[in-house]
């Protein structure tokens, strides 16, 4: 039995080159047992008929507002109400910056505004329109409003460029939505998670930080928000938005990371370093900006604290869980550090070539505990995230199942 089966997703499918993949969407969601309704708003029915759907669905597709048929003429409300789930994918830059702003003028941003159903939204589109500040404005305003955007995914496009802005593959969006129907199996645990990179002062402008994105931090809080777990998220400098629902304590340096840690672990029950933490900081931060006035300039450098080495020996330690960001011999690498810091897992990944972790919507990871390793395949942060969280949490339960027994 799927986690899909008998459940009623509305998916909407608006005007884009992606729409074909609507109907591989559709096919997919009844395969997993959902009832599938189709709104397509009218530029999508210059890319794929609304009868290819409605075989596919085996419902009517809906398009119109004042649809005539539906009861009192409110088809929006009934849809609204009637919807458990409602996925839009494609969704174009124009229907992402109706829904942004609360706009109601078709079928399906009404049926949207008027629903209470969680909101999954595909984008797909070029990808410089992806990249404009006003698309990605208007994302982070509905990732606030707590819509779950999956994807897009990296490549070439239908337009010939390359780049960011193309639909998941339906098998990726269906396994997203599934994720929210399955049990809550981190329900009343409290998760601790560090993300982002720490920025090491050298004076008022100018310091030492690393290439960290905190994507993959940003993507676990939100995975282990959805399984039901409460999670403070202590983060460094980023452009990201924190996940709905996530604390997020925002830091700088390594020692104030380290602060805001202790601080907030005596009633962790898990606690995941992907924060990429300075190891060293200078000894001295100037007060004033450091003038061009010499040929060579040496700063000499302290350890850091070590964050996940300080958790993993607290006594009462959470489950520990820490990330191994390796440019060569990345499983020995990661396994010498599971034994030196006493951790219960690492999740090593690689940050040099073409696969790089760093700054990258995709990421693979090779998961290190003491009974082996297991691989999670390349695949968006976000999917990556939610996978490794059900390691997570079954580990953990393993875990402490044994320890109570
Ligand atoms: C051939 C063609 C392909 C298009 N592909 C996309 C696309 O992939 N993504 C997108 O956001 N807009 C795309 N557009 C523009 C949208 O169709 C247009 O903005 C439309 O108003 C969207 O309406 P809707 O959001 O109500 O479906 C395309 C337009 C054309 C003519």
């Amino acid at each position: 039995m799927t986690e899909l089966k008998g459940k009623k997703i509305l998916l909407g499918i608006t005007g884009g080159i992606a729409a074909y993949k609507s109907a591989v969407l559709c096919r997919e969601l009844k395969r997993l047992g959902a009832d599938v309704r189709v709104i397509m708003t009218t530029a999508a029915t210059r890319f794929i008929t609304p009868l290819t759907l409605q075989a596919l669905s085996n419902q009517p597709v809906h398009n119109d507002l004042f649809e005539a048929e539906s009861d009192h003429g409110m088809g929006h409300i009934e849809l609204a109400r009637w919807a458990e789930q409602i996925v839009i994918a494609p969704a174009s830059a124009n229907t992402i910056a109706k829904l942004a702003c609360g706009q109601a003028d078709n079928l399906l941003v009404t049926t949207v505004l008027a629903s209470h159903a969680p909101l999954y939204l595909a984008p797909a589109m070029n990808h410089a329109m992806w990249r404009h500040p006003a698309t990605q404005a208007n994302v982070e305003l509905l990732i606030s409003h707590g819509v779950k955007i999956v994807g897009p995914d990296a490549g070439e496009q239908a337009c010939g460029e390359v780049g960011t802005g193309r639909m998941l593959e339906p098998g990726e969006i269906a396994e997203h939505l599934q994720q929210q129907f399955q049990h809550n199996f981190l329900a009343e645990k409290q998760v601790v998670i560090t993300a982002g990179p720490t920025w090491e002062a050298l004076d008022p402008v100018r310091g030492l930080s690393n290439r960290s994105s905190g994507k993959m931090g940003y993507a676990l809080a939100s995975a282990c928000k959805d399984a039901g777990a409460t999670v403070k998220l202590i983060s460094g400098p980023t452009a990201l938005h924190p996940p709905y629902g996530v604390e997020c304590i925002n830091i700088t340096s390594a020692q104030q990371m380290a602060d805001a840690v202790m601080a907030n672990i005596s009633k962790c029950d898990i606690f995941i370093g992907v924060a990429a933490v300075a190891d060293y900081r200078p000894v001295n931060s100037e007060k004033q900006k450091i003038k061009k006035n010499q040929e060579t300039v040496t700063i000499e450098m302290v350890r850091n604290p070590d964050i996940l080495a300080m958790v993993a020996a607290l006594d009462n330690a959470p489950f520990t869980v820490g990330f191994a960001a390796e440019t060569e011999n990345i499983t020995s690498n990661a396994q010498q550090k599971l034994t030196a810091k006493g951790v219960d897992m690492i999740a090593a990944n690689p940050v040099s070539g073409d696969n790089s972790a760093f700054n990258s919507e995709f990421n693979e990871l090779s998961l290190i505990d003491r009974n082996g390793i297991t691989h999670l395949s390349r695949c968006s942060k976000i999917l990556l995230a939610q996978r490794m969280t059900k390691e997570i949490a079954r580990r953990y339960h393993e875990t402490y199942s044994t320890k109570d027994s």
